[in-house]
């Protein structure tokens, strides 16, 4: 048996929580959109071809944002294919994932299935081989109220009053030589600089992200994001990172990604603090982590039909979800930095949702960490010590637990990852905190790593109860499974 201490103090906290760092990513590629969010012939359809089905797993998971509609699909995207009557919509062939997209659904569709899915939107606007002026004309079409061009062909397309989208990505993963027409950090810094002025313009509400490194092996990073944080800093809300990971044939250096997913986190922070003072700024600029996940990046991909093909549809394993729930633990852990983050991606590509075209919808293993941690992590994450048997992994030294403690006036929420092949005895001393009494407990694990969640089998890894969580006076004692995922939720006296 392995034991880990936990110490917190009430009031010492790390930072607010941000509810936009449990948002998520909706791209056209392969079926999130089409057979994943709208199908209209599927049984649960409503009137605009939305799958209610989907919908309601998307509300379980209260997912905040939902970036679109890109990704590498974003820069060579006409966003002005994807508006007016069906009939006449444009069908083009998408460099980035060399498929055909019908454009069925665009701009108005997509925010028609934000509102029925509790979502808001995040848009993006091309910077590959859109230019400034494609931008703010998006801009002017969800914003502005009317009496121009591009407003009043929005009324004309049925929605009368505009859409006051409020967050913005300028570009996506521009550092990339894969990305359609890649630019250096100061080309793109330029442009984005022109399409942030004109977006401001058009609404000066707007909250702006640019493009940051598109992970840390990018040969540019940390240049690129500093270089960028100084072109951008008077405009830019956010700067976009995206890292991704997988197993690579060691389990400890895939269960030490939270390790390197912080650091990581703690360079960006470092670069942003480097770049206020260095041009004397009052204002603090933050990260939206804009695409994480698990994401086997050597699978095969290669498409099987030219519309909505099924790519990138990962199928994940109990192990991935307990990579996936230390990366939310890390996520909740630089709350004071991290105020946006959009797991990659929601449906059917790399997603925690799947779904079979005319039949089920089912939950994947990544589905419930997310689930949780969302529904209840609320106010502030709490400064921890810990004291843990730790593993070795090609990021140095790890801690067997991964743990991220929440609270505001009526609960507190400790998640907890245990990568060790045996029980770990916790014991959390909530310090300053009264009348502490459980009120929900969770444990995620499997006596077989690899399960998954299928078609045919869609409940073989499921939340049980922790059983055995006990509390005396500010300390709550448990016992983890062996590779499991785990919630413990309390109520406290709320002074
Ligand atoms: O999410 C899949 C892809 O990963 C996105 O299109 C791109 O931005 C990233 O490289």
């Amino acid at each position: 048996m392995k034991n880990t201490k936990i110490l917190a103090i009430k009031h010492l906290d790390i930072g607010d929580i941000s509810p936009d760092m449990f948002s998520s990513f909706i791209e056209h590629l392969g079926r999130a959109v089409y057979e994943g969010i709208y199908e209209p012939t599927h049984k649960t359809a409503d009137e605009n071809g939305f799958r209610q089905d989907v919908i309601d797993l998307i509300k379980e998971l209260n997912v905040k944002k939902v970036r679109y509609p890109g990704g590498n699909y974003l820069s060579g995207y006409r966003w002005e294919d994807g508006i007016g009557p069906k009939e006449n919509r444009k069908r083009r062939f998408d460099m980035a994932w060399s498929t055909v997209d019908t454009n069925e659904f665009g701009t108005d569709e997509f925010m028609k299935w934000c509102d029925k899915s509790g979502c808001e939107p995040l848009m993006a606007v091309n910077l590959g081989t859109g230019t400034p002026q494609d931008g703010a004309n998006l801009a002017e079409y969800c914003n502005f109220k009317e009496g121009t061009y591009y407003s009043d062909l929005r009324k004309q397309n049925g929605r009368k009053e505009p859409y006051k989208v409020e967050s913005w990505c300028l570009g996506n993963e521009m550092d990339g030589v894969w990305q359609i027409c890649h630019l250096n950090a100061e080309d793109y810094s330029k442009k984005a600089l022109e399409t942030a002025k004109m977006i401001r313009w058009i609404d000066p509400k707007t909250k702006l992200v640019v493009c940051g490194s598109a992970s840390v092996n990018q040969p540019t990073f940390p240049e690129w994001d500093k270089t960028v944080c100084e072109n951008l800093y008077d405009f830019a809300d956010f700067l976009s990172v995206h890292q991704y990971y997988w197993w690579e044939g060691n389990d400890d250096d895939f269960y030490a990604s939270y390790v390197q997913m912080d650091e990581y986190i703690k360079t960006i922070k470092g670069v942003l603090t480097f770049v206020k003072a260095k041009l004397r700024s009052k204002k603090d600029m933050y990260i939206s982590f804009d695409e994480w996940n698990v994401w086997y990046q050597n699978a095969d991909n290669t498409p099987d039909r030219l519309i909505a093909p099924h790519i990138l549809e990962d199928v994940y394993t109990m192990q991935d979800a307990l990579v996936f729930g230390g990366l939310m633990n890390t996520l909740l852990n630089n709350c004071d930095v991290v105020k946006m983050a959009c797991l990659a991606q929601l449906v059917n590509v790399i997603a925690p949702i799947m779904t079979q075209a005319d039949g089920p919808a089912i939950r994947q293993t990544i589905f419930y960490p997310f689930k949780y941690v969302s529904n209840n992590a609320k106010g502030k994450t709490l400064r921890t010590v810990n004291t843990c048997d730790k593993f070795d992994s090609k990021y140095g030294k790890a801690d067997y637990v991964s743990s991220a403690i929440t609270y505001d006036d009526k609960e507190i929420c400790v998640f907890l990852v245990n990568y060790a092949a045996e029980e770990n005895e916790i014991n959390i001393n909530l310090n300053l905190f009264k009348d502490i009494k459980v009120k929900e407990t969770v444990s995620l694990f499997s006596d077989d790593l690899k399960k998954q969640n299928t078609f045919k089998n869609p409940f073989a890894v499921v939340p049980t109860e922790l059983k055995g969580v006990k509390t005396e006076k500010d300390s709550v004692i448990a016992k983890l499974p062996p590779f499991s995922w785990n919630m413990i939720k309390l109520s406290h006296d709320g002074e």
